[in-house]
């Protein structure tokens, strides 16, 4: 299964889910994570993502934001977005049914919420929430 996760800016929230996806998956599976903005294009994660992943075992580091594009729809099974907002901005560039229905939100019916201008204890807030998700969605989706 090829998933993507996205978010506004691709460094805090879905470098986790693409981190944490793929820390639970073999790499049968193709996991990358992409950002509904261009600000941060090419830049690493954010510091505080990257030190609550090592926490918890997890090595993000050398990921590099991206923006999300239109082949993402025919690259991607499964298009994971982390708010309604991203869900909005993705869905916009939606073609047809097929393409639609890829898209979920990965806490299915709330938010992750936006760490970026918050403190440390919202990022392990995000990480929580984001390892919880992945879990049900393995699950769900019988990834293994
Ligand atoms: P993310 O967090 O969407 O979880 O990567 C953000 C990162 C940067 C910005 C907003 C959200 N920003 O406005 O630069």
């Amino acid at each position: 299964m090829n998933i993507l996760a996205v978010c506004l800016g691709n460094i805090c929230r879905s470098p986790l889910a693409e981190g944490i996806l793929r820390s639970k998956l073999d790499n049968t599976h193709h996991i990358d994570s992409a950002g509904t903005g261009n600000w941060h294009v090419g830049e690493s994660p954010d510091k505080r993502s990257v030190s609550i992943a090592k926490k918890y075992g997890i090595d993000i580091q050398n990921q590099q934001a991206r923006q999300f594009k239109k082949e993402d729809f025919t690259n991607f099974d499964i298009i994971f977005v982390m708010d309604s907002s991203n869900y909005q901005d993705v869905i916009s560039l939606t073609k047809n049914d097929e393409q639609k229905n890829k898209v979920k939100l990965i806490l299915e019916n709330a938010d992750v919420p936006d760490p970026y201008y918050g403190g440390d204890a919202g990022f392990d807030h995000v990480f929580q929430l984001l390892d919880k998700a992945t879990d049900k969605w393995i699950n769900k989706l019988e990834l293994k």
